[in-house]
């Protein structure tokens, strides 16, 4: 069967990967979380010191980002990929809200996208693949058969970063988690390079009142249109 590629976007957790990961599983597709390779570079800024508040230390960070390496291996307790930074595991490191506060400056700047841009697009040479993030449909990936962007209401979204990060054992409240979330958005949308929009020919999702269980069908039937014609 013809391999094709998804490309979904849309705002801040709004359940994105849940449905890309999910669509992923059951039709043997590879996924590509490409908001996790952003969250690494952070990570790695972070850890090295490149932030002054919200600025960061371009020349260093422009002389390191060929030694930064990321990769995603398979977690066979979770059965899902987890992300590595030159070989360390920090799946857990890159979801913390420290990482979600500095992230959307990382990803505004121009060469952290041409770089990361260059390897999404190499990972889908082969078709076959469902990646999630915020320019798949408009940059990555324009000719992309399938393109969906989803969005849901601010508060809704916030309370579901919220429960997942509570989940996870990590202290967080509403407030913060919102006002996060609002702020990525405005960064996101407003940046020059590779902003967050709606590619012309994509579908609109808005996930507010579904289940995951209703997302992943809705997901699921649009693949399997696409695939009739
Ligand atoms: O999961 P969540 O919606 O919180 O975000 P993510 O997909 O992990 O992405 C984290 C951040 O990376 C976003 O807020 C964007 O600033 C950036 N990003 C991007 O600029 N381009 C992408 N293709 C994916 C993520």
């Amino acid at each position: 069967m013809k391999k094709i590629i998804i490309a979904i976007d849309g705002h801040s957790s709004c359940g994105k990967s849940t449905m890309a990961k999910d669509l992923a599983r059951k039709i043997g597709y590879t996924y590509i979380d490409s908001g996790a390779m952003y969250r690494v570079i952070t990570l790695y800024c972070i850890e090295n010191n490149l932030f002054s508040g919200n600025e960061l230390n371009l020349d260093v960070l422009r002389k390191e980002i060929g030694n930064i390496r990321i990769t995603f291996r398979k977690n066979d307790a979770t059965g899902h990929s987890d992300a590595f930074l030159n070989d360390r595991n920090v799946e857990a490191q890159i979801r913390s809200m420290a990482v979600a506060e500095k992230v959307s400056f990382t990803a505004a700047v121009d060469f952290v996208r041409e770089a990361l841009v260059g390897q999404q697009q190499a990972m889908g040479r082969e078709k076959g693949i469902v990646m999630d993030g915020r320019d798949i449909g408009t940059v990555v990936f324009p000719g992309a058969e399938l393109k969906i962007f989803v969005t849901a209401s601010p508060e809704i979204r916030a309370q579901r970063r919220l429960d997942e990060l509570i989940a996870k054992g990590e202290k967080a409240n509403f407030d913060d988690v919102l006002r996060n979330i609002e702020k990525r958005d405005y960064i996101d949308s407003t940046r020059k390079d590779g902003p967050l929009r709606k590619a012309d020919d994509a579908l609109l999702l808005d996930n507010s009142t579904m289940t995951v269980d209703e997302q992943n069908q809705w997901l699921n039937q649009r693949f399997r249109e696409k695939l009739k014609n």
